[in-house]
């Protein structure tokens, strides 16, 4: 039936064929958009191979389609312990609650995208999985979970699916533009997470002020000659390298030569051991599957009893704060051959900062906020390690890797009136200084107020003459600041937020989109709290219905967050 042989919009008409193409939906569920642009190459694999995709977000799915859909690929992350992204909360709902239907018809396959070093590693995807296979869906084939290092996983995974789908549309022929199509996409900047740019640094200015217990710096890059650009709410990927002092040690340790070559993807690329352990592998961090498979592979008798017990406590507590150094260190692991036991580590993963710069307001520059991350564990310094090289390694006239990572789910208003509520401490700031930035570019009309903590006034105001300029020529409606080191009591952004309950609530009512950035764990909670208490005092809400409105305003994208 000519009715089904949809094409895809911007084919030209000569796309049309007699074929009825197979048809894909590719539904991703991203949280900082690692997912959506994985599930953008997907879509575009798909359709040069003359099949008919369907991109969606999990936020834009209607569940009731479901039934109806003959290939479904999801590409999906998991959140800190096993949570499913914002975005996907209630696709993930209604799939595991009773109203799911029967899905005998549907073909699928998972890509999940996770953080080994967490326990419930790709829980999102495997769920996802497991329930499409309860409901009758078939696998096209078995799900592939990837780690922060995916690149090579996804693309495996989506080379697979492909050959997959293309031997069911065997008996179709390709559409004739579907080539041309392909090749009519063209994108503006060759540089990307796979083939990052080298970025000469312009500034590297650490903002705090003397004896302040934090270290901030505003860095200054350029993107000249890379043909990047970024828009407000984006963030920079960087590739650090490992402090060359651990690497030295790893050396001695190990007593590896450092010209072996060593292989550093699975096409089998080499380079020497000496650059391999400082650009290419993490050498940092210590993850259960990755004593796992050191131990099957070292055979050592201490690892393999650690291993064996029942519960993952004491392997937790043992990689907790632990590097390869200790590792290797505290079970006296001996002659190790380097490529085989390299071969057993993560890529090093990019770092992502949000931007803190207007590209309209700095063509060709983007700007960055970096805390340093210094600590002590097991009587070793230990150190954040792309803040750190940031921070001590890293001088103007030298470079960082870099790319632009896209995140659509921290956007401005397409509408420049529209209210903003920015809610940053510490350097959860960065983005919000680029969203103002480019409102003044743009001479947006919409009120915007922002709150921003820190310790101490004195020495952590971070760009405290930036917001004073805003504040002064009217781009900046309102700031209220906590610093919570200056008195006796612990004041911070959400009691700051409380004080001003009705005005917040009034804001809400014009429509305020609310953004949220920095801390996770404790600062994110205790914000989304207060905005729950403020419903409730200002709205007369009970909780459910607080956490519904919360729902909603997220669903319509009047609540974003960029937590870390
Ligand atoms: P503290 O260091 O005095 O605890 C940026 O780091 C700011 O966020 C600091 O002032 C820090 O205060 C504060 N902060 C710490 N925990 C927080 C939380 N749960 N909610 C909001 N701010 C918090």
């Amino acid at each position: 039936a000519a009715a089904d042989t949809a094409v895809p919009l911007d084919l030209p008409a000569a796309a049309v064929t007699e074929a009825s193409p197979v048809e894909v939906t590719v539904l991703f569920g991203s949280q900082t958009g690692n997912c959506q642009e994985v599930a953008t190459t997907v879509s575009s694999k798909l359709e040069e191979k003359g099949m008919k995709v369907t991109l969606v977000s999990t936020a834009d799915f209607k569940p009731n389609k479901l039934k109806n859909l003959e290939n479904l690929l999801i590409v999906i992350s998991t959140q800190g312990e096993g949570d499913p992204p914002d975005t996907a909360i209630q696709f993930h709902e209604f799939l595991h609650g009773r109203r799911a239907p029967k899905l005998e018809s549907l073909n699928y396959s998972v890509l999940a995208l996770g953080d080994s070093s967490y326990e419930f590693f790709c829980e999102t995807g495997k769920q996802f999985d497991e329930r499409l296979a309860e409901l009758g869906g078939k696998r096209i084939i078995d799900r592939m979970d990837c780690d922060l290092d995916y690149d090579e996983d996804a693309e495996e995974w989506l080379e697979n699916v492909v050959n997959e789908l293309v031997a069911s549309q065997e008996a179709t022929p390709v559409p004739a533009a579907a080539e041309a199509a392909a090749t009519v996409e063209t994108k503006a900047s060759s540089f990307s997470r796979t083939n990052p740019f080298e970025a000469e640094i312009f500034e590297n200015l650490k903002m705090n002020g003397r004896g302040s217990n934090k270290e901030t710096y505003h860095m200054e890059l350029s993107l000249e000659g890379s043909n990047l650009d970024y828009e407000p709410g984006d963030s920079i990927g960087v590739y650090p390298e490992n402090d060359p002092v651990i690497v030295d040690e790893l050396m001695k340790e190990t007593g590896w030569n450092p010209d072996e070559l060593i292989p550093v993807n699975k096409k089998g690329d080499e380079v020497p051991l000496l650059e391999a352990l400082r650009k290419t592998f993490e050498i940092t961090v210590l993850t259960k599957p990755l004593l796992q498979k050191v131990a099957e592979f070292t055979q050592n008798t201490g690892l393999q009893l650690l291993m064996a017990q029942e519960n993952d406590e004491a392997i937790k507590e043992y990689v907790y704060g632990r590097d390869l150094l200790d590792l290797i260190r505290d079970y006296e692991l001996k002659d190790l051959p380097a490529k085989e036991f390299i071969g057993l580590l993560r890529k090093m993963p990019p770092r992502l900062y949000s931007v803190a710069s207007s590209y309209k307001a700095n063509p060709d520059e983007v700007h960055l906020t970096v805390g340093a991350v210094r600590y002590q564990t097991y009587g070793r310094d230990r150190n954040g390690v792309c803040s750190v090289q940031c921070a001590d390694r890293r001088e103007p006239g030298q470079s960082l890797s870099v790319y632009v990572h896209k995140n659509p789910n921290f956007k401005l208003p397409e509408d420049p009136d529209k209210p903003i509520i920015m809610i940053g401490p510490g350097t959860g700031i960065a983005p919000f200084r680029s969203f103002i930035e480019e409102r003044e570019m743009m001479e947006a009309k919409g009120k915007s107020w922002l709150f921003f903590g820190d310790q101490h006034f004195v020495t952590d105001f971070l760009y405290q003459t930036d917001w004073q300029r805003w504040l002064k020529d009217g781009t900046l409606t309102k700031m209220d600041v906590a610093f919570s080191r200056d008195k006796t009591e612990k004041v911070y952004v959400q009691h700051r937020m409380l004080a001003q309950s009705k005005e917040i609530y009034e804001w809400l009512q014009e429509g305020a989109v609310v953004y949220v950035c920095g801390d996770e764990k404790n600062m994110a909670n205790d914000v989304h709290n207060a905005l729950m208490t403020i419903l409730e005092q200002e709205g007369n809400y009970d909780s459910e219905q607080a956490h519904n409105y919360l729902t909603t305003l997220q669903q319509e994208k009047r609540y974003q967050r960029d937590v870390y």
